[in-house]
């Protein structure tokens, strides 16, 4: 368990933070919390969401004010065959957060994904468009959303395309696969907003920390304004990167790149919602994306 910032002061508010090692969660550890916030992280580790009694427990104990989970099941394409797996930590394990949170009284903010609707869409979705999960993690995902509606207090953040220089994503693979390959061949035909992990966990503190979103509840878009596809957003990485890339990069239809997850082609997420609560828009992702690389440049040079 760690704690940063502002821990031992009084009248303080404490905020856990599950699955603290992910992306998310750990941005969410490093990011600036207002004064009166003790960050509690917890890991994999030291609370498995899954063991309800555990759960019930961890937060009994802590009483948080508010519960930020960014614990989950993330591996897509191998929650189709691992859906029972993938349902445990998106689904029932939000059932028990959620009971804790209404137990306690604390806020649950949990994350959602853009995989919760089918692509058919003719433009930007937006947080009341109806859920239609095409593949495993989504409809589990999709459970965990309802899951955390079920508690008097919550916040549902959707976000997208997530990436950032603390863990594996994918900014890192195709910085990896360029130093690797002359040729590679990336989908220029499904479309979303690539969202830095950090500008997700500044979002979270604006939305939950400061006053004037703290009455916000439901479902919040939480992604970079701009959209992109797969092929221009490997482009734009070896664009930003130093070694850039030297080799060829090929556009490929959906049906060329087969997965074994089917993904919407379209999944762009209109941010109209968080705006207005945190009187501002995110980043453009194509900002954040240097930002990342220059970290993740730095570390690398750092242990070179
Ligand atoms: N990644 C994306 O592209 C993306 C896109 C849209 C939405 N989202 C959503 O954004 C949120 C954060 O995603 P992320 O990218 O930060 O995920 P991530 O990097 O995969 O991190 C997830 C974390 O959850 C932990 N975890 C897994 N099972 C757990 C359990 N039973 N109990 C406690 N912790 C557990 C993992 O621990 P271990 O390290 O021990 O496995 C990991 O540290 C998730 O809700 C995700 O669905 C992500």
């Amino acid at each position: 368990m760690s704690d940063s910032q502002s821990g031992g002061q009084t009248n303080t508010r404490t905020v856990v933070i599950t699955g603290a090692n992910g992306q998310v969660g750990r941005e969410l550890m490093r990011a600036e919390w207002p004064s009166d916030v003790t960050v509690v992280g917890l890991t994999s580790s030291e609370l498995d969401i899954t063991d309800s009694a555990a759960v019930e427990a961890t937060i009994d104990a802590i009483a948080p004010a508010v519960i930020v989970n960014a614990a989950a099941y993330t591996a897509v394409d191998k929650a189709e065959d691992d859906e029972e797996r993938a349902t445990a930590v998106n689904g029932h394990a939000v059932d028990h957060l959620a009971a804790a949170a209404d137990r306690s009284g604390a806020l649950l903010v949990h994350y959602s994904t853009d995989y919760v609707f089918d692509g058919s869409k003719d433009g930007w979705y937006v947080e009341g468009d109806p859920l239609n999960p095409i593949g495993a993690y989504g409809r589990s995902k999709a459970h965990g959303e309802a899951a955390a509606a079920s508690t008097a207090r919550h916040l549902v953040l959707r976000t997208a395309w997530v990436y950032g220089a603390l863990g594996n994503n994918f900014v890192t693979t195709m910085l990896r696969l360029a130093s690797e390959r002359d040729e590679l061949g990336v989908v220029a035909d499904q479309f979303g907003c690539p969202t830095s992990a950090a500008d997700i966990a500044a979002a979270t503190v604006d939305l939950v920390a400061h006053e004037a979103a703290s009455s916000a509840a439901g479902v919040v878009h939480v992604a970079s304004p701009d959209d992109a596809d797969w092929h221009t957003f490997a482009m734009a990485v070896f664009d930003t990167s130093a070694n850039g890339f030297s080799g060829v990069c090929k556009q490929l239809t959906t049906a060329e790149y087969p997965t074994k997850a089917v993904r919407p082609a379209n999944s762009r997420l209109a941010t109209d919602r968080l705006n207005s609560l945190i009187g501002r828009q995110l980043p453009s992702w194509r900002t954040s994306l240097s930002t990342v690389v220059a970290e993740l440049e730095s570390k690398q040079a750092h242990n070179a």
